[in-house]
């Protein structure tokens, strides 16, 4: 049985340096150098391995994968879908995206073919076939890297036929899309499915029923897309995992759902570090380690991060020392199995001939970058033992992506930006500085095995998600639900008879309208003076006028209650009761904070987007209410990060300092596997504890 360990390597692009075969011997020193065990080859090298139609030209390929094997080295043996010989675009046009504006691309680029073109489709199954016959039972061969970075849409001809056969295996009639849409609405009536075209600025963007249904298209077309690519290798036998590189919320693809369809998750992050604050940027990606572990709440592979500086941010910063290990260690932190970087080797012309890689034009191993590497890799090989280890939450926060594509489809309440992605992350970072493990999960995902679950915005509720929520409520559970939630259905519909919808009685009260405000406008959320909320601590005056109001106890000692900005919901309770309330404008003295007991649970409402020591104060509050237990016993300082994973009943407990000032903690019993033991941190360094 293989001993645990885990992956440290990259891209690696030999097929751009075919004309200098001796390069090869000289990478492989490095990465051996680097404790780098793992490459992932091939990813755009489709011009290489097919020059011409049904040529199919592997030996070099080969050569490499044995010269790899020989030292050590896994593949990541790429399927390469994601930039195609000029060629076969000049044969066969169709392959070409065509954009919204009815634009057919010219060749160029990489990530736009037609996600329905059948000759696209058949010249990929082949290639893959040929790269799964010759390659796939290779000792070397450990995992495949399916496409790059899938995202995008076609709108092409070839297109418009698959979302209207998709939208005809979806409502059946054309006057059950009409009733979906509304589309009554401005007398856009649909007589015949041929009638539908995808939203474009030439044509309708009014029906936000057809922009939704065309999100979904497009993300089920692409995920059926990267089936038939993993079909190609399934129908040759191998069985080794699959995974498809993610990226943010790049690529308009529910990441949930295309997680079914593959083995492994694996993501490409690249934070903007060394902005005003460290540890901003580091809770920011902790967020998206966390949604990618939930995708398939096992270990993910962090595929891509950059060595050095990127080369398409707005500046290219250099990653200051030790900002390449705390990153590393920080995908470790929250479930990685690999930490892996774009790229082994700088290309030498073209776009990326300035993105940072471990090997440069230089070539020597005595730069910054390489030391840091190979820091990298010592440190991974300390903590090894660490693979297969899972992260076990009890607290959740919800991230929906038909959720986020419903409400920033929809005109209003805040065209000028809702910022949804900011109040999940606010969520999560409140918990997360408490010393928790956190889950990413969207509204399809099981609520029963958390004990709390704050879920901001959920504007579009999804079939079947109001009674998981009055379950799991009335089970125990604490919900936190926020501002402009229940508002419509799957098909972008508002729902009647008010809202949340079904949820009114569960959180005790009825949203009724909601004020957008100005960027400079602000709001106040206040203490109501009222004896239900005395056991929240103490008072302070509020800015409204004659408002003696008691607020959650702030951290920071303000006396003035929390901002509140962008959206103010009122709100009408009926059995809720009011904990907190606004301070100003003629919504002074209305309900800004709410509980209701609901069952054996107790279900809490937010009713306007606060600043993040509102939901700072509040969760620590409600985790302690829930007897959800921390990682970490001892007082976490800002900025600290702590995390858990539990192996064999073992458990790591990771701690990282992303301050630019030292800090001191006090260490839980156990083992170091890496890192000082006195638990001083400076500024980036960490520490690996196997707790007793
Ligand atoms: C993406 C791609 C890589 C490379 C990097 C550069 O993540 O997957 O091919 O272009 O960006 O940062
Ligand atoms: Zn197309």
């Amino acid at each position: 049985m293989e001993k645990a360990y885990l992956m440290h390597g990259g891209d690696y692009n030999p097929d751009q340096w075919l004309d200098m075969p001796e390069i090869l011997e000289t990478d492989i020193e490095r990465f051996r150098e680097a404790k780098i065990n793992t490459v992932s080859l091939g990813i755009f090298s489709w011009a290489k391995l097919e020059p011409r139609e049904g040529v199919y030209e592997l030996d070099w390929m080969e050569r490499i994968i044995n010269r790899l094997y020989e030292n050590g080295i896994s593949v990541i043996l790429a399927t390469p879908s994601g930039a195609r010989p000029h060629w076969m675009a000049d044969r066969y046009p169709e392959i070409l995206r065509v954009n919204a504006m009815r634009q057919r691309s010219l060749f160029g680029g990489r990530h736009n073919h037609c996600l329905t073109s059948p000759v696209y489709r058949e010249k990929v199954q082949r290639i893959n076939t040929e790269l799964v016959k010759r390659f796939g039972d290779h000792p070397a061969v450990k995992m495949w890297h399916i496409s790059n970075e899938y995202g995008g849409e076609c709108h092409c001809p070839l297109c418009q036929d698959a979302f209207r056969k998709w939208l005809r295996e979806k409502y059946g009639t054309i006057d059950a899309l009409n009733d979906a849409w509304c589309t009554a609405f401005w007398s856009h009536t649909y007589d015949s499915f041929e009638q539908v075209e995808s939203p474009s600025p030439l044509g309708e963007e009014s029906i936000m029923g057809l922009s939704l249904d065309w999100r979904r298209f497009v993300s089920d077309q692409t995920i059926d897309f990267m089936e038939r690519e993993i079909d190609a290798l399934r129908r040759a036998g191998n069985k080794k995992p699959a995974t498809a590189n993610l990226m943010y919320r790049f690529g308009g693809i529910d990441y949930y759902k295309q997680a079914e369809k593959f083995d492994i998750a694996s993501w490409d992050s690249y934070p903007t570090w060394h902005r005003e604050k460290e540890w901003e940027t580091a809770q920011e990606t902790a967020f998206w380690h966390d949604v990618i572990y939930g995708l398939k709440r096992k270990p993910f592979l962090l595929m891509e991060s950059t060595p050095g500086a990127t080369n398409w941010q707005e500046v290219s910063k250099l990653k200051k020392p030790g900002m390449l290990e705390a990153a590393a260690l920080q995908s470790i932190a929250h479930g990685a199995d690999g930490s892996m970087y774009f790229q082994l080797r700088k290309s030498r012309g073209a776009e990326e001939k300035f993105h940072g890689a471990v090997i440069d034009h230089y070539d020597g191993r005595d730069t910054r970058t390489f030391q840091e590497v190979c820091a990298a890799g010592n440190m991974l090989e300390l903590v090894g033992e660490v693979a297969g280890s899972h992260k076990e939450a009890k607290a959740a926060v919800l991230y929906d992506w038909e959720n986020c594509w419903a409400m920033e489809g929809a005109k209003g309440p805040r065209n000028e930006g809702l910022h949804y992605q900011e109040s999940v992350e606010k969520s999560h970072r409140a918990l997360r500085r408490l010393g928790l493990n956190v889950d990413v999960i969207d509204q399809r995902c099981p609520l029963d095995g958390y004990r709390f679950v704050a879920a901001p915005m959920q504007y579009l509720f999804r079939e079947g998600f109001s009674e998981k929520v009055r379950r799991y409520v009335e089970n125990g559970g604490t919900f936190v639900l926020t501002y402009w939630s229940g508002v419509v259905d799957e098909n972008d519909r508002c729902f009647l008879g008010g809202r949340p919808h079904g949820l009114m009685d569960v959180f005790g009260l009825r949203a009724e309208e909601i004020d957008g405000l100005y960027d400079w406008e602000e709001n106040r959320i206040c203490r109501k003076n009222d004896d239900a909320v005395k056991e929240l601590g103490a008072d302070r005056d509020c800015a409204a006028e004659g408002q003696r109001a008691e607020g959650v106890v702030r951290g920071d000692g303000r006396k003035d209650g929390y901002a509140c900005k962008y959206l103010c919901e009122l709100v009408k309770p009926t059995t809720a009761e009011t904990l907190m309330v606004y301070g100003e404008d003629f919504y002074a003295g209305m309900p800004a904070l709410l509980r209701n007991v609901f069952g054996k649970g107790r279900a809490y409402y937010v009713c306007a987007d606060a600043e993040q020591a509102f939901y700072d104060d509040l969760y620590e509050k409600l985790v302690r209410e829930a007897g959800i237990e921390r990682i970490f016993d001892g007082q976490i300082p800002e900025g600290v990060e702590v995390s858990e994973r539990t192996k064999d009943g073992a458990s790591y407990v990771f701690i990282q300092n992303f301050n630019r000032h030292r800090v001191q903690v006090a260490l839980p019993e156990g083992s170091v596997l890496y890192g000082r033991a006195d638990g001083c941190l400076e500024p980036l360094e960490g520490v690996v504890i196997r707790k007793n």
